[in-house]
């Protein structure tokens, strides 16, 4: 399991309004460039670890809607006549009886998506992204359809979709969720690109019968040629963008790219191959070359995706603890909400919830029904993933000698003056601290948890000048500690496990309420959300944050309010646990070392979470052990959560969030 194989169960609240709206019928769009969007603003914008920490949220089960169950075709709405303009079509409109060749055959393209919606019916549900796994698929319905420009005759189309899946949830209501897909649409042979073991799986397969039947359909972010005119539409046209229909392209060609970003890298490269990545991930993300990489949202949610929106202003701020934005592009939703109507379920504070794009305004109005698509940034290349660096150095343990825990390899607590110029892991040996040297092979990692912690202090300081901050109160902290009771005896429920500890966390739940009684008060920020080891790079920089979204399964409303940031220091110290328990996962139940190593994990753990701590406070950030009763709370919280999901997924891991419980109910 991974952060990537979260997923979300189908949302049901919407079912009301879905059945009192009869179904929109698609428009759809043709490349006409509109003129461009406003200018943007000059100033603005789980969970497990890849394999072993928690998604943010996870479905009870992994299986497959059942595409017997309903035949969305027939619930979808019929594209009355959508016969629409392929200009090239002189000949085409005579061509059906032509053996067929790819825009010639295409003249009526929501006939296309109507002829593709059967195929997509059983392939949606087993992309790894699809949210609503394990509920029967009552419609696939086109919300909108969008024919992106740059198809010379022969090629392939290029559609851009979303689409309304519309599933039963197990209590028999519906609900939706609106995806995004990037159709390539193609007669004749399936080219050899497209038959891969890389691209295979992308052919969503070839439309049977009627005015469209042998056209091959599949998902074109698997297909470079198609890919790269969706970069064209980001990269050109200067920082208004373009438009297409209801697609709204921008880029920020201006960026000053920061001193040691890259600067004078070439922009995206557009005669670089394109690839799809191979992390494991929520989204899909296509790499350009070794300069640019695009995340394209799956799950399309109207608003602003805090991805973009902190991404962009920490670019704007010159921060280069992130990737450096370079484009994004939006959609006005064509069905209005859908919105973040849900209840708030964090204690509320003055924040802003507007749902409009960034290239709406820096303070978006909510009659902007905006949604964020996609997002380009610099490609970090080399770049060393979090996690997999942070095992490489577990993993090292098991060569440590045999010895007391106290004597392993992992060093004191760095102190404070760290060179970050060092190349990631795997160049011989890296500096560490003070001369300590991170060698492969020790398990010494805590310089690099001091760096971390370093750049993850950074960012928060970075966001809170950008972006609004506010303050929490007595009630605001009151009603934070009742949420992570309540979270708790829901927990219990689910995992009896929790119950002999349940007594004592609660303790701790209540003790940060009580804090609130004495006056005091929380500072509270935009935050990253879902931050754990595989949300962050190690580069020739230094650490560098990625995927500012948040935790995908709560509503956008939720993610984007300011929270104090050390719940981003509690999700990372979590993260180091988990990273120290995977040793075990490798070692057989009765394996005699498995009590040293057990020992050795355990103190490599508690090194590196103190050395995350202090390279925090070293960045002049709020230090998060000032506020123990706060940090406890929030890794509990966090820890709790963590405890659900492994009852539900991963047995085989409960004790590794059991332990922690046992060790945080201890006052640890
Ligand atoms: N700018 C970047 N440079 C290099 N690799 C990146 C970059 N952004 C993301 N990645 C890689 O892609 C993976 C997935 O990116 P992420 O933004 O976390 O997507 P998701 O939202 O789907 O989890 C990351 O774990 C990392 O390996
Ligand atoms: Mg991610």
């Amino acid at each position: 399991m991974s952060d990537t194989s979260r997923s979300r169960s189908v949302t049901t609240r919407h079912a009301a309004a879905h059945a009192a709206r009869p179904p929109a019928l698609p428009p759809v769009h043709q490349p006409t460039t509109h003129p461009p969007a406003a200018q943007p603003p000059a100033s603005q914008p789980t969970t497990p670890q890849p394999m072993t920490q928690p998604p943010a949220a996870q479905p009870a089960a992994a299986q497959q809607a059942d595409p017997q169950q309903a035949d969305p075709r027939s619930a979808a709405p019929r594209t009355a006549d959508l016969r629409t303009a392929d200009t090239r079509t002189a000949d085409a409109r005579t061509a059906d009886t032509q053996p067929p060749r790819t825009p010639s055959r295409v003249t009526d393209l929501g006939g296309l998506v109507q002829d593709t919606l059967p195929l997509l019916c059983d392939w949606l549900p087993r992309q790894r992204w699809f949210a609503g796994k394990g509920h029967p698929v009552t419609a696939i319905v086109p919300a909108a359809v969008t024919l992106l420009p740059g198809a010379a005759p022969g090629d392939p189309l290029l559609l851009h979709l979303l689409l309304r899946v519309e599933q039963r949830g197990l209590d028999g209501s519906t609900g939706s969720d609106l995806y995004q897909l990037l159709l390539g649409a193609l007669a004749g042979a399936t080219p050899a690109r497209l038959d891969t073991d890389a691209t295979r799986a992308a052919v969503i397969g070839r439309i049977n019968g009627g005015p469209h039947d042998g056209l091959l359909t599949y998902d074109a972010a698997y297909d470079e040629p198609l890919t790269l005119r969706l970069l064209g539409l980001l990269t050109t046209g200067g920082p208004g963008g373009a438009q297409v229909g209801p697609l709204r392209f921008s880029n920020l060609s201006g960026l000053t790219t920061p001193a040691g970003a890259g600067s004078g890298a070439p922009g995206p490269g557009a005669d670089a191959p394109a690839r799809v990545g191979t992390a494991e991930q929520s989204n899909t993300s296509i790499v350009f070359g070794d300069t640019s990489i695009l995340k394209l949202f799956r799950r399309v949610s109207p608003g602003l995706n805090p991805d973009l929106e902190l991404s962009l202003a920490l670019s704007r701020a010159g921060s280069n603890r992130v990737p450096a934005t370079l484009a994004w592009f939006e959609s006005e939703l064509p069905v209005l909400p859908e919105t973040e109507a849900e209840p708030e379920s964090e204690p509320g504070v003055e924040t802003e919830t507007g749902t409009g794009g960034v290239a709406a305004g820096a303070e978006p109005g909510p009659a902007a029904q905006l949604a964020t698509l996609g997002l380009l940034q610099r490609y970090l290349s080399g770049g060393r993933d979090g996690w997999e660096f942070a095992l490489t150095h577990v993993r090292a343990l098991r060569a440590t000698p045999d010895s007391a825990p106290d004597s392993a390899p992992d060093g004191p607590t760095p102190v404070r003056s760290a060179p970050e110029g060092a190349a990631p892991d795997g160049r011989s040996p890296g500096e560490g601290v003070d001369g300590q040297p991170i060698q492969p092979g020790t398990g010494n990692f805590s310089a690099e948890s001091f760096l971390l912690g370093r750049s993850t202090a950074e960012v928060h300081l970075a966001l809170a000048r950008a972006l609004p901050v506010s303050v929490l109160g007595r009630a605001d902290i009151e009603a934070l500690a009742s949420t992570m009771a309540l979270r708790l005896d829901a927990a219990a429920l689910v995992a009896p496990a929790l119950k002999p500890y349940q007594e004592s966390l609660h303790r701790i739940f209540r003790a940060l309420a009580e804090s609130a009684r004495d006056g005091r008060r929380l500072r509270a920020q935009r935050i990253h959300g879902d931050l754990h080891l595989g949300q962050s790079m190690r580069t020739g920089r230094g650490w560098v944050l990625l995927d500012f979204e948040g935790e995908p399964a709560k509503p956008l409303v939720e993610r984007r309010r300011p929270q104090p940031a050390v719940r981003d220091v509690a999700a990372m110290l979590r993260s180091f646990d988990y990273a120290a328990a995977h040793l075990l996962t490798e070692v057989a139940e009765d394996d005699p070392q498995r009590p040293r190593l057990a020992a050795l994990a355990a103190t490599w753990a508690g090194r590196n979470r103190e050395a995350f701590l202090a390279g925090y406070a070293a960045a002049g950030a709020e230090d998060p052990t000032a506020d123990p009763v706060l940090l406890h709370a929030l890794e509990t919280d966090k820890a709790v959560y963590e405890v659900v999901y492994e009852s539900r997924n991963r047995p085989d891991w409960l004790p590794i969030p059991l332990s922690a419980i046992a060790r945080l109910a201890a006052g640890g």
